[in-house]
Order: C-alpha cells, then sequence, then structure tokens
C-alpha cells in the first residue's frame, strides 16, 4: 500500500467492482444523458456515429488504459505521476490538466445546483403552462414552462444556495476517499440505471416513440468532412470517459498493483458507452413522440425541451411528475458521481503535492471551488432578449465551456500522449500493463499512443483553431447583444488561460515540500 506524504494511507478499493462502480460513475454523467444526444442531433444524428466510435476504439479506450496504466504504474495522482516519468514539464501538464478540470467541475456543479432546483420545482409549478416572468426586467410577460420556470430560478440568488448544497453532496462523499467514494456509487450507480431502463420504457413505448429512435440511428453522412464534427466527437469521448482530466489516473493509484488495468479500461469504457447509447433511446424516443425539433444547445436539451416532453406524457400529472423526478434524480445522481470524481482527483493531487491531511485539503478544494461555482451562478441579466444566454452566470459559464471542453481537454490528451508515449516510452507502460493483464496489449498501442493519436488531435485541433481564426473568434459578435457593463467579457478567455498558464508553472516550479516530491 502505498504512503500519502503525511505517512497515512493514500487508500485503497476494498474490491475491484467498487472500482469499476466509481470510474464507471465517473464516466456516466451529464455527458451521457444530455450532451450526447444534443451533439448527435446537431450533427446530424446518425453521421455522428461514426466519428464517435472511431474515436472510441482509437483513442478514447487506448487513452484511458494509458491514464489507468500510469495511475498504477506510478501510485500518484495525475502531476505526481507526470512527474515522475517526465520530470517538471510533466508536472505542468498534469498541474493544467488538474486545473482545466476544476474549471469544468466548477460549472459542472453550478449546473447540478440548476438540476437541484428544477428537482424542487418538478413537485408542482414547472409543469404549468406558464409562468409569469416578473423579475427579468423585460415587460412584465408570461413564458412557456419549463423555460419560463428555469429562467425565473437563473435570475435569482436561489441558485447559489443550490450550488452549496451540492457542493456540501460532494465534500460529504469524497471526505473518506475511496472508502466513501465506493460506498456512495455502490447504491448511486446501480439506482442509475434502473431509472434509465425505466425512462427508456416509457419513451420507446410512447406512439411515435421508436420512430424518433430510428432518426438518431439515420445517417447523414455529408457532415463527415466538417471538422466540427470531429471535434465534436473527440472531445466528446474524453469529456464521457473522464479522459484529460487526471481522474482516471488518481482512481487508478488506489488499485492493488496486480490489477487487470487493460480488462478494466474496457469494462468502464463499454458501460460508460452503453449507458450513453441508451440514454440516446430514452431521449428521441421522447423528443419524437412529442414531435419537436431539438435545434437545441444541450443545456437547454436538458433544462427546457426534454422537460417539456415529459410534461406532455399521457396520463396527467400523475404520470408527469413522477417521471420528471426520476428525470432530475438521475441527472443528479449521475452528475454526483462524475464530480466527486474530479474533486478527489483535485484532493489527492494536492495532497500528493502539499502533504496536507484530507480535511484540510477538503476545505481548501471546497471552498475555492464553492465560489467559482457561485460565480456561475450569478443572476445578474446581461442579455436583455433573453437571447442564449440571459445571465452572467450562464454567459461565463459558455465561455469557459467552450475553451476547456473544446480545447482544454484535446491539448492535454495530446501532450499525456507525447509524455508517456516518447519520454516514458510507450513500450514501458506496455510492458506494465501486459504484467497482469489478460489481454496483452501489442505494438498496435505504442503505434497509436506514440503518432496516430497525437496526430489525430494535432488535426483537429489545428483546424478548430484555423476555423476559430477565419470564422471570427468565439465571441465577437458578442458586443451587439449584450449591456455595456457586460462587454469585457471577452477577455475572459484570455483571463482564464493566462490564470491557467501562470497557477501550473508556479505549482510545478516550486512550492513543494522540500522542493520536490519524496523519492518513495
Ligand atoms: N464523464 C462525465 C460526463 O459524461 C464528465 C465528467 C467526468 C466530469 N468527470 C468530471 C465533469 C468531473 C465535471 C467534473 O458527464
Amino acid at each position: 500500500m502505498y504512503l500519502a506524504p503525511d505517512g497515512v494511507s493514500r487508500g485503497q478499493w476494498k474490491t475491484r467492482l467498487g472500482f469499476i462502480l466509481a470510474a464507471s460513475g465517473s464516466a456516466i454523467g451529464l455527458g451521457n444523458i444530455v450532451f450526447f444526444s444534443a451533439n448527435a442531433y446537431r450533427f446530424g444524428g446518425g453521421a455522428f456515429y461514426l466519428p464517435y466510435l472511431i474515436a472510441l476504439f482509437a483513442m478514447g479506450i487506448p487513452v484511458m488504459i494509458l491514464e489507468f496504466g500510469l495511475g498504477n504504474f506510478t501510485g500518484r495522482a495525475f502531476p505526481e505521476s507526470l512527474y515522475r516519468i517526465a520530470g517538471k514539464k510533466g508536472e505542468f501538464v498534469g498541474w493544467w490538466a488538474i486545473f482545466n478540470a476544476f474549471f469544468i467541475t466548477m460549472y459542472y456543479i453550478t449546473i447540478l445546483g440548476w438540476v437541484f432546483g428544477m428537482l424542487t420545482g418538478a413537485f408542482g409549478d414547472l409543469w404549468k403552462e406558464s409562468l409569469p416572468v416578473p423579475a427579468f426586467g423585460l415587460e412584465e410577460g408570461v413564458l412557456d414552462n419549463p423555460y419560463a420556470y428555469f429562467f425565473r430560478m437563473l435570475s435569482t440568488w436561489q441558485p447559489v444556495l443550490f450550488v452549496l448544497l451540492v457542493w456540501i453532496f460532494n465534500v460529504i462523499i469524497v471526505r473518506r476517499g475511496p472508502e466513501t467514494i465506493e460506498q456512495a456509487t455502490r447504491i448511486f450507480v446501480p439506482l442509475m440505471w434502473i431509472f434509465m431502463i425505466v425512462l427508456i420504457i416509457r419513451g420507446v413505448t410512447l406512439t411515435n416513440g421508436f420512430e424518433g429512435v430510428m432518426l438518431l440511428f439515420t445517417p447523414d453522412f455529408s457532415v463527415m468532412k466538417d471538422s466540427a464534427v470531429w471535434q465534436g466527437a473527440f472531445s466528446q469521448i474524453f469529456f464521457t470517459l473522464s479522459l484529460g482530466f487526471g481522474i482516471m489516473t488518481a482512481y487508478a493509484s488506489y488499485l492493488p498493483k496486480k490489477s487487470d488495468l487493460t480488462q478494466n479500461a474496457f469494462i468502464t469504457s463499454f458501460l460508460n458507452c452503453g449507458f450513453e447509447y441508451i440514454a440516446g433511446l430514452a431521449v428521441f424516443s421522447i423528443l419524437f413522440a412529442f414531435a419537436m425539433v431539438p435545434r437545441a444547445s444541450t443545456l437547454a436539451m436538458m433544462f427546457f425541451i426534454l422537460p417539456k416532453g415529459i410534461s406532455q406524457l399521457p396520463g396527467g400529472l400523475q404520470a408527469v411528475i413522477p417521471f420528471g423526478t426520476m428525470f432530475f434524480i438521475l441527472l443528479l445522481l449521475a452528475g454526483l458521481t462524475s464530480s466527486v470524481s474530479l474533486v478527489e482527483a483535485l484532493v489527492s493531487s494536492m495532497r500528493d503535492k502539499f502533504g496536507w491531511s484530507r480535511w484540510k485539503t477538503i476545505t481548501v478544494a471546497g471552498c475555492f471551488g464553492f465560489i467559482g461555482s457561485a460565480v456561475f451562478a450569478l443572476p445578474q441579466i446581461v442579455n436583455p432578449g433573453l437571447q442564449d444566454n440571459g445571465t452572467l452566470g450562464f454567459t461565463i459559464l459558455d465561455f469557459v465551456d467552450h475553451w476547456a471542453f473544446s480545447y482544454g481537454l484535446l491539448i492535454i490528451g495530446l501532450f499525456e500522449c507525447i509524455l508517456v508515449g516518447w519520454i516514458m516510452g510507450a513500450d514501458t507502460i506496455r510492458a506494465h500493463l501486459n504484467s497482469h493483464s489478460r489481454m496483452r496489449l501489442g505494438i498496435w498501442f505504442d503505434a497509436l499512443i506514440k503518432y496516430i493519436i497525437p496526430l489525430a488531435l494535432l488535426f483537429v485541433l489545428g483546424y478548430s483553431i484555423k476555423n476559430e481564426i477565419t470564422d471570427g473568434l468565439y465571441g465577437t459578435a458578442f458586443s451587439e447583444n449584450y449591456n455595456e457593463p457586460y462587454r469585457f467579457m471577452r477577455y475572459f478567455p484570455g483571463i482564464v488561460l493566462a490564470f491557467w498558464l501562470l497557477s501550473s508553472t508556479l505549482l510545478s516550479l516550486r512550492l513543494t515540500r522540500k522542493g520536490k516530491y519524496e523519492s518513495s
């Protein structure tokens, strides 16, 4: 058993099942239930599958094997793992990943706070036809539900409270690391599957429900030459499998050395993508049955469009309330098992580095995290027309998401493959992986890690950046739509990037106890 720098055990999973539940709980999240379907629809239904499957097999599974291998080989969380194989530059990439992921977690938890708010509405108000919206400073009006309910909530300070609650849940679940995470996921993960299956049965048995499913699988190959589809598929795979977050490395550091990591990676990936696939059945059948066109952004899908579909289920409120409640509980459980995984990855990285006690680390992480999440919940109305994102918090969220999700994860994936493939040597990690695995990784694994994945990532990233430049940087259309005091937000991506670079550099330069990690 590995010791944390303070000499306390770093913790270990009790059983292999516990590890699988926790890793798949991390992977299965909001990404599986709504983001996937929204992306799939946006990119032409069935056409998304091909890039998605290619990304899964050629990139997702190998990178997961790599992240598991790294954590298990070094017995440390992400930054120190990379430090051990590649020195300071490795550590820098490690902290960058952790910061990137921490930003994602902050807004992810804000979204969960909104889910919580919607859940409290699901017992009543949410299902009313419409609600007045006095809070907007628009002309007094009445909006359709659940749109109205959501924006009424967003324009108050309530979500900050919900966000606090969700952070408290997170802290409770990670309080003793793998031990308490295992306890929680043993209940949450099976429950998620049950709720999902109930929703699917309801969805596909609706009149026309099954046609919706067909819609999801009807290919439209014309979009395949669009680089955005590939970037979408690549980022979706990284996000949904929790790769590029440093999570899988931290989780695998709590496994005994003799674990069959390759098999674990396959099981985790298949559980995740299986869940994603069947979630598509539920989402598309409900959408189609009620003849809705989801041109939707992912959040619209989650907060208006699907709830709108649920509100029209046959059987009136007696059916709507239980299914609606179940939908939001499902989102909350799925989201929690994901967010705790990053909180844990962060806590274990910081403990490796500073040797702090668990409680001290959790308190620090929780306080910063809560402040960050509260920023995304800021209720000020920035866009009086309420097109796109009406509130200040929501708009900042959109910016951060654009960079952290669409670029951050892929950039980290790229560096991670280079560090492990070229500096540590793909064959070294492969030997470690093969030493306890039933399935032997061949030389193809080295080829993927050293050449194919980095090149594919470089290509997609390069293309996206080129589009970003030729089509105008995200956010330039901005100035016309927004109120004067809020136009400064254009600079937000730059500020965030500077912060990332600076803090990762600082962390990997010094600040360690005695300036470096223990050599054990
Ligand atoms: N895999 C998750 C999903 O599909 C996303 C995720 C994993 C995540 N770990 C996270 C999000 C940590 C925020 C923080 O939804």
